[in-house]
């Protein structure tokens, strides 16, 4: 699989040739400003929860690449009033089979009211399996026991967790999920973006190194073979 990532908590993750596109908020993120948001052509957009530094770029991606949106049912329905009408609803607890892989939508613990103020429905997760590796891209969350259903069904090969803290789990609270989801590869993300949210990155990587594990911070821009 190659990981790119484009800020905040915006990632591709190609899968054989298949791109999936996480939260894309790349406009407003002035840390993202050398990304060219026209060259991304995704084939599906999943989208987490309905917050603005999640769903931003949503709306103009999806139409310039002709990509399917996954997400909670009722933010989906909010694309539909938009005339996107390629898109998969979900909610917690099911999965589907994709062409590229099986995905579950999973617990988060936060919020999700759209940016006009219409109910984005529950926050979640996607834990994605595919014959080319299994990951889980948590969201935005607080630290959860539901975390450690994950394993119990599926072997990460990573995962992409909150350490921001005070919207989210910080970096404390992601070693512990690190553990409870069983995976010892971890990317950050929700980080620097705010000043709400700025960590010490050294010292971050050495928490995820004194539980034997790793935590890796990738430039905005930066493609990684994972
Ligand atoms: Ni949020
Ligand atoms: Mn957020």
């Amino acid at each position: 699989m190659k990981l790119t990532y484009f800020g905040h908590a915006c990632f591709e993750v190609e899968i054989e040739g298949i791109k999936l596109l996480f939260d894309p908020f790349i406009s407003p993120n002035e840390l993202a400003k050398d990304i060219n948001i026209a060259s991304i052509k995704p084939d599906y957009i999943l989208i987490s929860h309905g917050h603005e530094d999640h769903v931003a770029d949503a709306e103009r991606i999806a139409k310039q690449s002709g990509a399917t949106i996954i997400s909670n049912f009722e933010i989906i329905e909010w694309f539909n009033k938009k005339g996107i009408e390629k898109t998969h609803p979900m909610n917690h607890g099911g999965s589907w089979d994709f062409p590229f892989g099986k995905v579950k939508y999973v617990t988060a613990i936060h919020s999700s009211t759209l940016p006009d103020g219409t109910n984005g429905g529950n926050p979640g997760g996607f834990v994605v399996e595919s014959n080319a590796g299994n990951f889980y891209f948590a969201g935005d969350t607080a630290l959860t026991m539901d975390m450690k259903l994950i394993p119990m069904f599926t072997r990460l090969d990573f995962a992409i967790l909150p350490i921001g803290d005070n919207f989210t789990m910080g970096v404390e609270e992601a070693v512990i999920a690190s553990n409870f989801i069983a995976c010892d590869k971890i990317v950050g993300m929700h980080y620097d973006t705010f000043g709400y949210i700025e960590i010490d990155h050294e010292q971050a990587k050495e928490q995820f190194i004194h539980n034997d594990g790793e935590l890796i911070l990738l430039q905005i821009g930066q493609t990684k073979e994972i």
